[in-house]
């Protein structure tokens, strides 16, 4: 009989737009892929750049989630291979924006997508098929709202992963967000856990950045990851080639932080740096290097080897 596997569902979220969370579904995701795990990322958002970035052509799309939750599509079925080995795409269109006022009179709204991926990892762990091997993580590519597309998520989650952008509003709306997983964990998912907090699109050249830093930091002592996302041009250019970024561009600062990542969350040990490091090295590029080069060069000095203190909540189990 073959091992069976736990399954990892892990709902990316944050109601604010534009702050990494497509970027960090799709390349976290993929720096997991990379280490042999085999990964899911469902695009939950009508906006459907999760999936565009995976490579799927989203305007000739037979089947997509809009099916799996209003026409009781099998998950199974809406799958779709991408350019790396380990790692699927369940994608969505802009049908997806008309599944929110569908799905409201549907009773337990709320769990579509939980039972959705549940049928699912039976049917896959039950299968015979030594081709269709079992999957260790589902990465949900949330959309920037706290809409009945988010609830699913959140109720189909083991724990939800919010990634920040250290900008000045970056904790603004994060205790509504709180307030939605204390419901969601009363009333219908009482697993779901907070994964973390993940510093994204951090431009370490600026002061604002590292002030933010530390302000999230203060407010969530135990929930931010070692771990930060630099601004890199070739996370920004990787979606419009239809690549994650380990495939456009693997020696990159993007890949790099993102696989960091991966082994961060697996609890393995990291090489980074310290906030010092990149406060002297914000200096450095500020003062010696092109805007260019900085976002790419910056902060390269990797001196410290530490693991996260808090690391048992992130390992997967
Ligand atoms: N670390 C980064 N460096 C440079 N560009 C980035 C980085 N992370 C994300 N971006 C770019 O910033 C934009 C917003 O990122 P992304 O789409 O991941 O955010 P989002 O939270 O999913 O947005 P939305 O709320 O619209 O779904 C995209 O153009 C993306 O390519
Ligand atoms: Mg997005």
């Amino acid at each position: 009989m073959r091992d069976k596997r736990n399954i990892k569902v892990i709902a990316i979220s944050n109601q604010k737009g534009g702050v990494g969370k497509t970027t960090t579904a799709v390349n976290f995701g993929a720096a997991l892929a990379e280490r042999g795990k085999r990964v899911l990322v469902i695009d939950l958002d009508p906006q459907g750049n999760g999936s565009t970035h995976l490579g799927v052509d989203i305007y000739n799309l037979e089947r997509s989630m809009y099916d799996v939750l209003v026409a009781d599509e099998a998950l199974a079925n809406v799958i779709q291979p991408t350019g790396m080995p380990n790692l699927f795409c369940a994608p969505s269109n802009i049908d997806l924006s008309g599944a929110e006022v569908e799905m409201v009179a549907a009773v337990g709204r709320e769990t579509i997508l939980k039972e959705a991926i549940d049928e699912w990892h039976k049917q896959v762990e039950d299968t015979i098929d030594a081709n269709l091997l079992p999957f260790d993580y589902v990465l949900i590519d949330c959309p920037p709202s706290l809409g009945l597309l988010c609830v699913n998520a959140l109720a189909a989650a083991d724990e939800i992963i919010v990634p920040m952008q250290t900008e000045f509003f970056a904790l603004q709306g994060m205790s509504k967000l709180m307030d939605v997983v204390e419901v969601i964990r009363k009333r219908i998912n009482s697993r779901l856990k907070i994964g973390g907090i993940i510093a994204c699109r951090m431009d370490t050249r600026t002061r604002l950045a590292l002030e933010v830093l530390d302000d999230i930091k203060n407010h969530f002592p135990a929930l931010l990851f070692t771990t930060r996302i630099r601004q890199n041009v070739k996370l920004a250019e990787s979606p419009s080639f239809g690549r994650t970024v380990l495939e456009y561009a693997p020696e990159s600062n993007g890949a790099e932080d993102y696989r960091s990542l991966a082994a961060e969350y697996l609890g393995e040990i990291i090489v980074t740096e310290t906030d010092d490091q990149v406060e002297e090295s914000a200096h450095e590029s500020a003062e010696e290097m092109t805007p260019e080069r900085a976002v790419d060069s910056s902060s390269s000095s990797q001196e410290e080897s530490q693991t996260r203190p808090e690391e048992a909540s992130h390992s997967a189990e």
